[in-house]
């Protein structure tokens, strides 16, 4: 088995026509591995292409440049029962019960009913939702939708999983308690997990190495080590290592943040002029 999981090489990437005013330039010249069994989060200013790095690694979007693999093959189309897929927006189906959208995942994988019924009860108390597993998506909260997604990735035991921003409806101490309860189930179960993440501290909590990237078109100008064993408690967010890796975070950042908001300042003031 390949030590490297998944890798993107020289790639490239942009939406829209060249030359035309709907041209945007989303990565440039990105090479990254994600080794085998570990957290790597993504982290960078909006718009700088997290997210469609991502559905690369998924199959769902090619790019214009350069190469990705998963593992050890280049890819030519979805890997279903190899990648899971958490999406920015929950993506939940509205008219199916919480268990019956795990359940719809795992028939399309090809699981018989009473092992996918015991998949969806085991990954809805992962994510602790077992008591509403028979409500619809529109009965629950943002958060709860959110971690009924996370369940539905987690029931299909995939080796590798995708997850864009799976925390961000969630408020910080609800993060950190279930980032608690993540890197405990992850550290048992060695997946390879590539997440967005806006959030510094969810970073740092739960990944073993931060990709920083900068603004749009994304670079990676970074890659920051969190040598902290999993599982990680809560304490561990207090403890002045994780605000030093927080703070060297942030200091890569800042100035792409700046960067970007400069950006769409100057965008806005030359669309007026
Ligand atoms: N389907 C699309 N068609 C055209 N342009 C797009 C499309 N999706 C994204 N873009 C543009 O590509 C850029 C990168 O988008 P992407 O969604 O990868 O960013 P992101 O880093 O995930 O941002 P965020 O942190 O806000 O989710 C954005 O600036 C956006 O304008
Ligand atoms: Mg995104």
């Amino acid at each position: 088995m390949p030590e490297i999981a998944m890798s993107a090489r020289g790639v490239s990437h942009a939406y829209g026509v060249p030359g035309s005013a709907s041209h945007v330039a989303t990565l440039d010249d990105v090479s990254l591995d994600v080794r085998r069994g570990e957290l790597l989060a993504l982290i960078g200013p909006s718009g700088c292409g997290k997210t469609t790095l991502l559905n690369m690694f998924a199959s769902l979007v090619r790019p214009l440049r350069g190469t990705i693999e998963v593992d050890g093959q280049p890819v030519t189309g979805p890997m279903p029962r190899k990648v899971a897929f958490v999406f920015q927006e929950h993506a939940l189906f509205p008219w199916n019960t919480i268990r019956d959208n795990i359940g719809l995942a795992l028939k399309f994988q090809g699981v018989a009913k009473p092992e996918a019924a015991e998949r969806a009860a085991h990954a809805l108390e992962a994510v602790g939702l077992a008591d509403f597993a028979d409500h619809f998506p529109g009965q629950l909260s943002g958060g709860m939708k959110q971690r009924a997604s996370l369940a539905r990735a987690l029931s299909l035991d995939t080796e590798f999983i995708l997850m864009d921003e799976p925390f961000a409806a969630l408020d910080e101490q609800t993060r950190i308690v279930l980032g608690e309860d993540l890197s405990a189930l992850l550290s048992r179960t060695r997946k390879t997990i590539v997440f967005v993440t806006h959030s510094l501290g969810e970073a740092v909590l739960l990944a073993d190495r931060v990709a920083i990237f900068s603004a749009r078109p994304g670079r990676i100008t970074g890659i920051i080590d969190i040598d902290e064993p999993h599982p990680r408690r809560s304490q561990f967010a207090t403890s002045e290592k994780f605000n030093r890796l927080r703070g060297d975070i942030f200091g890569l950042l800042h100035d792409e943040i700046r960067k970007s908001i400069d950006d769409s300042v100057h965008r806005r003031s030359g669309a007026a002029a």
